[in-house]
């Protein structure tokens, strides 16, 4: 039986040494480097982490050839077609799914955490009305470590849940609130007869002057696209939150922390991206083609948004989902907008001319998670620059989860990576006062 290690010989001393290699549940052997610097006094180079395990987690797997995503083993497929986003939470949460009991426990628990402090109402008048969201969500998020101290003991596992149970309830409040300060409209506040995304979209669209129902076709399509979005493994935001979770910060000044990291284009605000070039495009009046040479044309900064993954050399499993969702949205009238309908025919024309191209077959781009989720958003009403709160929103659970689960592992210890230093060798200083 092969020995799990490999072996590596330096050939500038000729020293050999053997490292191990971990076996994960599944995904590839992985050589454990922690002893190599003291073996061999070298550090490894990998910049954007393209090949290196940060952690251990037993949340969310990925495998990118195949276009596999599961949430505690449980494939994004069936989770989207029979789950919900709260039962979703719970099974991020605490690892497995609830039964009835566990569940009316956790979906009470929620309900009774989605109001804030009332003087955190007056964070928001803080802003210029015409603020971008996200720098709403950053602001209000972290002010909540200020509303919280008394149980932020980040080494309890009770404080750990009650700020994971905050976060994931309060989280719609805030957003939903963001978008109310915008357009200059009274907040609403939650009702908790009502589901998690039924709520959401009640304390965006309804109002005090009239009877508001949502309509339940909206509430499940927004449910599902929170699945999708719920986890997905060490991507950069939840990175960052471990890395910033690792200093033992409170849990609300570490969230928003992820926000402020998912925020980017390259990242989670993508999805206004792809609305914006699709709308560029459509405008534009050129052919697609143009657009697609100039994705191609490394001197231009264009880039196809909505296109390319770090890991997904597929189809990303979530995208495949929501352009479903986008179809039935657009068949059962849900949004009439003939806007949205030529956004959709673009984002389509877009995906069949650029996967029949070289350039992007060669380099397995595929459409990712935001390549169609601006369009259903657009679909419900939700206005351009919340699209990445909505992200937000649904990978809350994911943050907090892998979070509660670093910080919960007693071999934990503060993330401080090392470099390749290029800098200047040691030079003297020279005084330039004569
Ligand atoms: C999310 O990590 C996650 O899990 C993230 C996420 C999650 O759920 O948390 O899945 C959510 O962030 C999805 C990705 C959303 N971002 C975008 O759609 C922005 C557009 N995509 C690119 O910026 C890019 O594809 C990234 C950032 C997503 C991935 O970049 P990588 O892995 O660093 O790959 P790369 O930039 O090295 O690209 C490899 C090649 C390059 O060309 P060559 O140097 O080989 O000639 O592909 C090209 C890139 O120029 N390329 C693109 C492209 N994406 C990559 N060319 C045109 N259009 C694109 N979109």
């Amino acid at each position: 039986m092969p020995k799990d290690s490999v072996t590596l010989t330096d050939n500038r001393t000729g020293k050999t040494i053997e490292l191990d290699l971990l076996s994960p549940t599944c995904g590839p052997m992985t050589i454990d480097i922690r002893s190599l610097y003291k073996q061999l006094g070298y550090f490894t180079y990998d910049p954007g982490f393209m090949a290196t395990a940060s952690c251990w987690s037993n949340i969310t797997y990925l495998d990118g050839e195949k276009g596999i995503l599961e949430y505690r083993g449980y494939p994004i497929e069936q989770l989207a077609e029979s789950s919900t986003y709260l039962e979703t939470c719970y099974l991020l949460l605490h690892g497995e799914l609830p039964d009835q009991t566990q569940m009316d426990e956790f979906e009470y628990t929620i309900k009774h955490h989605t109001m804030l402090h009332e003087q955190l109402l007056r964070f928001y008048s803080g802003f210029r009305r015409d603020s971008h969201p996200m720098a709403i969500m950053v602001g209000v998020v972290a002010a909540l470590s200020a509303f919280y101290h008394d149980d932020e003991d980040v080494h309890n596992p009770q404080d750990r849940i009650n700020a994971a149970h905050r976060l994931i309830a309060k989280m719609p409040t805030i957003a939903a609130w963001s978008y109310r300060y915008a357009q200059g409209l009274p907040f609403v506040y939650p009702d908790n007869s009502l589901g998690f995304s039924e709520n959401f979209l009640h304390m965006m669209f309804s109002t005090p002057a009239e009877k508001y129902s949502v309509d339940p076709l909206l509430a499940k399509a927004l449910d599902v696209i929170l699945i999708l979005h719920a986890d997905h493994e060490q991507n950069a935001s939840t990175s960052t939150v471990r890395l910033a979770g690792s200093s033992q910060a409170n849990p609300f000044a570490v969230l928003a922390s992820g926000i402020a990291s998912l925020w980017g284009p390259a990242h989670g605000g993508a999805n206004e991206a792809v609305i914006k070039m699709l709308t560029e495009i459509n405008e534009s009046g050129k052919p697609l083609a143009s657009f697609i040479d100039r994705a191609k044309d490394k001197s231009d900064r264009f880039r196809l948004m909505g296109f390319g993954h770090r890991v997904y050399k597929n189809f990303d499993p979530r995208a495949k989902i929501i352009r479903e969702i986008c179809h039935e949205m657009l068949a059962n009238g849900q949004c009439q907008n003939l806007e949205h309908q030529k956004l959709l025919d673009t984002a389509m024309e877009l995906e069949r001319v650029a996967l029949e191209d070289e350039y992007f077959i060669s380099r397995n781009l595929y459409p990712n998670v935001d390549f169609y989720s601006g369009i259903i958003f657009l679909g419900m009403g939700i206005p351009l620059n919340m699209f990445t709160v909505l992200f937000a929103v649904g990978r809350t659970v994911g943050w907090v989860s892998q979070w509660n689960e670093m910080m919960g592992d007693k071999e934990s210890k503060i993330g401080r990576p090392r470099q390749l230093y290029t800098g200047s060798a040691s030079r003297d200083y020279e005084d330039i006062k004569p």
